[in-house]
């Protein structure tokens, strides 16, 4: 395991919070908070506050994402926004299948594959989310399904493109509700889709690619969590809605 081959990612997700206002407000007051980080970090916000959080980012290290992108170039999808319309706007990450669009809104594997792809063929960077439910964890059947949704998303995405893909285990468990995984079930959920990428990909190609952590991840647990050899950094929910405390997330994954 090489830890130093993959750079660190911490990014938030604002998930359906602030107004484009607001948006600039809050990455006005974390810019001077993250500027030494030795870690990449990136904020993943609604559609509507892009152009406020890439206006509000712009000479700062912070990096501004979308949570969802189409898989189709343009057309008859109402409501829905393209890739080549996120890359326009100044964006450079795209969240890609969430736990909460996968339960809210019919995500399913076969169409996060299809969303990265369209991210990573206009040029996108894609942090696809996998994640196993309580009840999927009880029944022992979590390294079988991250293998699976990790292996399903990465369908026809080439070596080449793997370079632009980030993976962020999400245990569904964990997500807002205050429950963090350890850091050895963080390490072992890492491993099981660092597995899956060597099955696909080769071992060595497996060791250049970040693996991040997501759920109830703050500013108390973040540093026993990121040490971890697995996990390459960590995307934050409720906690990246505070400066400070995205702050010490950040602070933890430069050491
Ligand atoms: P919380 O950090 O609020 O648990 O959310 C995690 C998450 O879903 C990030 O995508």
């Amino acid at each position: 395991m090489k830890k130093e081959l993959r750079k660190a990612v911490i990014a938030g997700n604002w998930k359906m919070n602030k107004t484009p206002s607001e948006a600039k407000a809050l990455i006005e007051e974390m810019k001077p908070l993250v500027a030494d980080a030795k870690c990449d970090v990136v904020l993943c916000v609604p559609f509507i506050d892009i152009p406020a959080a890439v206006e509000a980012a712009k000479g700062s290290n912070i990096k501004i994402g979308a949570e969802n992108v189409h898989f189709k170039a343009s057309g008859a999808y109402t409501g829905e926004v393209s890739a080549d319309m996120l890359k326009e706007a100044g964006v450079e990450y795209v969240v890609i299948g969430h736990s909460e669009r996968r339960t809210y809104f019919g995500e399913t594997d076969q169409t996060v594959n299809l969303r990265s792809l369209a991210a990573l063929n206009a040029g996108l960077k894609a942090i696809i989310c996998v994640g196993e439910t309580l009840e999927q964890r009880e029944l022992g059947y979590t390294e079988t399904l991250l293998k699976f949704q990790t292996k399903m998303a990465l369908t026809n995405v080439t070596k080449e493109q793997l370079k632009n893909v980030i993976i962020a285990y999400e245990p569904v468990w964990a997500i807002g509700t205050g429950v963090t995984a350890t850091a050895e079930q963080a390490d072992e959920g890492n491993g099981f889709v660092r597995a899956a990428i060597a099955e696909a990909y080769g071992a060595d190609v497996a060791e250049t690619v970040t693996v991040q952590y997501g759920g109830s991840m703050n500013a108390g647990n973040a540093d026993e969590l990121v040490a971890k050899v697995n996990v390459d950094g960590g995307l934050i929910g409720g906690a990246s809605l505070k400066a400070p405390d995205f702050a010490k997330i950040v602070a933890a994954a430069s050491k």
